[in-house]
């Protein structure tokens, strides 16, 4: 799971099939429905469709608005519409998005409903992890340090973190996340989040095939590393890693 030394705990089983970066499981889940880019219809229910933070055009040509187009208004927003849904009468319509995942997480019961609203935090927080202008290095302060007594250098860590994206096997994350006193890059499996592992995000990188296939079809390291290179935003890190402080 873990490209980092050390291994994060094991989630409970019937969350998931095992997140190691070998591990085979199935294909992408629902079919996306809905439409548009930014300034789309509303989700209906509770639970909203945030707006990104940038224009759908904002990306390209790293990610261009098509994409964005079918990943943000199609696909994110098919996770909401689905969560609105399964959370209806249970209760649930008032807590967050990580009440309800911490709530669900080991319960194969409400499996759905946390495949559903990870996949909806892990999307808003992949938007986040983006931006015009991204890349290049992280500024100094806390997060740099952090990350050069974690993984040595910047580079370092920035090449971790590209191999944990590239190398999970079918869908997933990667991530960068604070563990205690150290940053670590890992992969999760499908929806999951690290937030149940007990560890902070700083970062997301999205390996679905629908985040990089009509850009770059089956080549995910070109996307990881242009994403990494050209969009990932250090000041969002920055802000993750003072508010878990
Ligand atoms: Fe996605």
């Amino acid at each position: 799971m873990s490209t980092s030394p050390g291994q994060p705990q094991q989630p409970p089983a019937q969350r998931r099939s095992q997140p190691t970066a070998d591990a085979p499981k199935g294909r992408a889940k629902g079919a996306p429905s809905g439409g548009g880019g930014r300034g789309a219809k509303p989700a209906e229910g509770p639970k909203t469709l945030k707006p990104l933070p940038w224009e759908p055009d904002a990306l390209a040509p790293v990610i261009s608005a098509r994409t964005i187009k079918f990943h943000y208004g199609k696909h994110h927003r098919t996770y909401v519409d689905k969560l609105n849904e399964l959370i209806r009468d249970t209760g649930m319509a008032d807590q967050s998005l990580e009440e309800i995942i911490r709530a669900t997480a080991d319960d194969p019961k409400r499996i759905d409903i946390y495949h559903n609203a990870a996949q909806a935090w892990n999307h808003d927080f992949f938007w986040a992890s983006l931006g015009p202008g991204g890349g290049g290095r992280a500024r100094g302060g806390e997060l740099l340090r952090l990350i050069e007594q974690s993984f040595e250098s910047f580079d370092a860590m920035k090449e971790q973190f590209a191999q944990a994206a590239i190398k999970q096997f079918g869908t997933g994350w990667g991530w960068l996340v604070q563990d205690g006193e150290r940053l670590r890059v890992i992969q999760t499996e499908d929806a999951d989040n690290p937030l149940v592992l007990g560890l902070q995000p700083l970062l997301t990188i999205d390996v679905w095939e629908h985040a990089y296939y009509l850009d770059y079809q089956n080549e995910r390291p070109k996307f990881v590393h242009a994403v990494l290179d050209r969009l990932i935003n250090w000041e969002f890190a920055e802000q993750n890693l003072r508010r878990a402080n």
